[in-house]
């Protein structure tokens, strides 16, 4: 006959119970529901002044602490976090949505709605931000004029350790998501959604960032999937959906003279769909110290897209400012490799490089794209590089 099991007495009970919310309380830290700063969750109610007041209890404390927000829509103005923030592992845990006020003029002129600055370990869990951008992009593109530039629905500036997990970011104004000034950012599963038609609403853009990894997301939007700008070093894209949309870009560089060039990006297992272009890389057609070099793109696939492989060294948009000029921007080590798929027009790989400073050690590499299941041809101009393997459209160097 088996033993009994021992009962255990109610004082040890009450042990384990103590010690269990002790330990989940120092390991969780501090949650802090935006609804009892006053948040309301009825999408109309102004919640801006609620969340700042719970940043602000949980920046006023060293250990970790939670911002928990509820399922419904909170009504947003243009918020930052930051200040004297004390506090290095902040974790937004988000399971309703954020939303921009309807008229888009009451952010539109200020150029970002939810904005971080200068903060260190911020994270951001699951979450709807829907910036509510339709009305703006509309008058955008009736030509009218007298819209406001519009706002970027999420900018970390001079940041550090921000991880992003799980976010939809949807009908930005603006861009969608912004990385200025960053280093140690991770993003992965993030939903950016918006019309093919919208105007500047760019998935990602990261610029003077170093070490941003971006994985598992998909972007359907009406500009650059991902744009990389000026001083991003050390960035890795991989497993992403991009399309609608311009698809992914480093540029446009080299618009100022004195820049921070690009170097050390990986762009890995990306479907293009339909989009304008698969992987480019953009300068503007005049002076620059700038450089974007040791660049990989790996394991692409497109699907009916305009310009699937494309570097463009001559953009100067409504020629002014730069007619006749040579892009001082140099662009070096670029590998394209197993990029595979469909063109939309029948130029599918195209090298339009600088006449001062031709591109060089370009690798094209395991590429096979078609157009309309005939042959695609590229097209070279300063471009200088080899292929290797089984190379379709056959290379121009
Ligand atoms: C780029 O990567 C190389 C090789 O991994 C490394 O040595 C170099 O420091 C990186 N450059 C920058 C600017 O981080």
């Amino acid at each position: 006959m088996a033993n009994p099991t021992p009962k255990p007495s109610p004082t040890l009970v009450l042990h384990v119970i103590l010690c269990c919310w002790l330990c989940s309380s120092i390991v969780m830290g501090a949650t802090y529901n935006v609804i009892n700063f006053g948040a309301k969750s009825d999408g109309k109610t102004d919640s801006t002044k609620a969340f700042l007041n719970a940043w602000a209890k949980a920046c006023a404390s060293t250990s970790s602490a939670s911002i928990y927000v509820p399922r419904g829509r909170f009504l947003l103005r243009s918020a930052t976090f930051g200040g004297q923030c004390h506090n290095q592992a902040i974790t937004f845990t988000i399971d309703g949505t954020l939303v921009a006020p309807s008229d888009y003029r009451v952010i539109g002129s200020s150029g970002k709605w939810l904005q971080f600055e200068g903060v260190n370990g911020v994270s951001i869990r699951g979450g709807v931000l829907d910036g509510q951008g339709t009305a703006l992009w509309n008058c955008k593109n009736s030509g009218k004029g007298n819209c406001p530039t519009g706002a970027t629905t999420l900018g970390f500036t001079n940041s550090n350790n921000v991880a992003i997990s799980g976010l939809t970011s949807l009908n930005s104004q603006m861009f969608h998501i912004v990385f200025n000034g960053c280093q140690n950012v991770k993003l992965q599963g993030v939903k950016v959604m918006a019309d093919g038609n919208s105007p500047n609403t760019d998935g990602i853009h990261v610029q003077m960032s170093s070490h941003v990894t971006i994985l598992n997301s998909n972007i359907r939007t009406g500009d650059d999937c991902i744009s990389i700008g000026p001083g991003t070093t050390n960035l890795w894209i991989e497993n992403i959906a991009c399309g609608p949309g311009h698809g992914i870009s480093i540029g446009s560089l080299g618009k100022d003279f004195k820049e921070a060039g690009v170097q050390n990006v990986t762009v890995k297992t990306v479907t293009f769909t339909g989009t304008q272009n698969g992987v480019r890389i953009k300068t503007w057609g005049r002076p620059s110290n700038g450089f974007v070099r040791n660049v990989l793109f790996q394991d692409a696939i497109m699907v009916n897209v305009e310009n699937p492989v494309i570097i463009d060294q001559n953009y100067c948009p409504g020629n002014k400012g730069c007619p006749g000029q040579a892009s001082g921007v140099k662009v070096s080590d670029v590998t394209y490799r197993d990029i595979h798929g469909t063109s939309a027009t029948q130029v599918a790989v195209k090298f339009d490089c600088s006449s001062k400073y031709p591109c060089s050690g370009i690798k094209l590499e395991d590429v096979k794209l078609t157009y309309k299941n005939q042959r695609a041809v590229s097209s070279c101009n300063h471009a200088d590089g080899a292929s290797l393997g089984s190379v379709q459209p056959q290379s121009c160097f």
